[in-house]
């Protein structure tokens, strides 16, 4: 099973900043997800190039699930939001709430991320913040969710059964 992780961050993507959350994210892939296959890419906050990386590893790659991180927040390049908007074809609302909810534990910056979650295709997408603190906090909320949301989208007729 093939898995994206996309790093949204201008830096990042010049190599001006070294990226700790992209490699948090695949650690906790490798775990969760014992045999799959983890394709990371980098790019700017650039709303056509986020949307081109969704796309690709969905369509293309057959990822079953793409977390991105960063370019959630309030500043003026801050698109990934938007970007994942118009890649995704159903919405997961619930999968956001539950993100700001349980991240309003920890800080209450975490109503500053504007992160959404969608389903394009057989790929679940996910929008998290851009610090690994945040990535770390919102992986172990969606640990215990991922597989079983993933396993819904994979057997389009499932009965949920839980
Ligand atoms: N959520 C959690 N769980 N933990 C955090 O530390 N940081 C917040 C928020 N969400 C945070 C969090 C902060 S400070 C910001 S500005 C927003 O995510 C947006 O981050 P981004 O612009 O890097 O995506």
């Amino acid at each position: 099973m093939n898995l994206g992780i996309v790093t949204v961050s201008d830096k990042g993507s010049r190599g001006e900043r070294k990226d700790s959350s992209g490699p948090a994210i695949a650690s906790w892939m490798a775990e969760t997800f014992p045999r799959s296959t983890i394709l990371a890419r980098i790019v700017p906050d650039e709303k056509e190039m986020i949307y081109e990386a969704l796309a690709d590893l969905a369509d293309n790659q057959g990822c079953r699930l793409i977390i991105t991180t960063g370019g959630t927040g309030f500043g003026g390049r801050d698109v990934t939001p938007e970007a994942t908007r118009s890649a995704i074809e159903k919405e997961a609302p619930g999968l956001a709430e539950l993100l700001r909810l349980e991240g309003l534990k920890k800080t209450p910056f975490a109503v500053l991320s504007r992160g959404i979650a969608g389903i394009r295709g057989q790929a679940l997408i996910v929008n998290l913040p851009g610090s690994e603190k945040a990535v770390k906090e919102g992986l172990e909320t969606l640990s215990p969710l991922l597989p079983h949301a993933m396993e819904l989208i994979e057997k389009g007729s499932l009965e949920c059964g839980r």
